[in-house]
């Protein structure tokens, strides 16, 4: 029998009114779906600095669930993300996002880039919605998810693929803080 792997599921937008929400609800419903995983909110909208540490710290793989501002992604992310050091050490991130045309893709770019720098490793597979409020009803349900569940299922594989792998290395030899 396989242990569950913990997920943190980073809320990339503090901004009121977020659609963030509806988003981050839809992966954690298709993480929690999964069976193999369980899923851990990081929301810095609502948990503390101590409270951010512990959970990143707790997590052996992320969803970054992030919206495009400006070509970019949101300075709150960057903010939660620089706070914490060696807990992103030798872990996959995975990426859901959205935004107007390019769906977020260009903020899931930027973000390779950072987490390269942590030691982090990203998921080559993501998930994108591009006009992401035409695309979920009234109540947060997605109207058409047929393919985005299939992407979601691709990526989880390949997330929870590396997830057990480099648990297994930071266990068997920790990561080298200095080489
Ligand atoms: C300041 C700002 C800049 C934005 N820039 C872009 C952009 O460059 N590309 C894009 O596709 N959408 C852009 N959008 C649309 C957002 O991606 C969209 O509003 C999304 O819902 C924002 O996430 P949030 O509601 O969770 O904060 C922008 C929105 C805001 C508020």
């Amino acid at each position: 029998m396989s242990e569950t792997i913990y997920v943190g599921i980073i809320l990339g937008s503090t901004r009121v009114g977020r659609f963030c929400d509806v988003i981050a609800n839809w992966a954690a419903a298709q993480v929690r779906a999964d069976g193999r995983f369980q899923p851990i909110l990081i929301d810095p909208a609502s948990n503390n600095p101590d409270e951010l540490r512990n959970l990143v710290g707790q997590a052996s793989a992320y969803i970054v669930v992030t919206p495009e501002y400006n070509h970019g992604y949101p300075a709150p992310l960057k903010s939660l993300i620089d706070s914490i050091g060696p807990e992103w050490h030798a872990k996959p991130v995975a990426f859901v996002s959205y935004g107007g045309i390019s769906g977020g893709l260009r903020a899931v770019e930027q973000l390779r880039q950072v987490f390269a720098e942590l030691h982090a490793v990203t998921i080559r597979d993501s998930v994108s919605f591009a006009s992401a409020w035409e695309l979920f009803d009234s109540t947060g349900v997605l109207v058409s998810p047929d393919r985005p569940v299939r992407s979601m299922r691709a990526m989880l594989t390949r997330l929870g693929w590396w997830a057990t792998a480099l648990d297994q290395a930071r266990t068997v030899r920790p990561y080298p803080q200095s080489a």
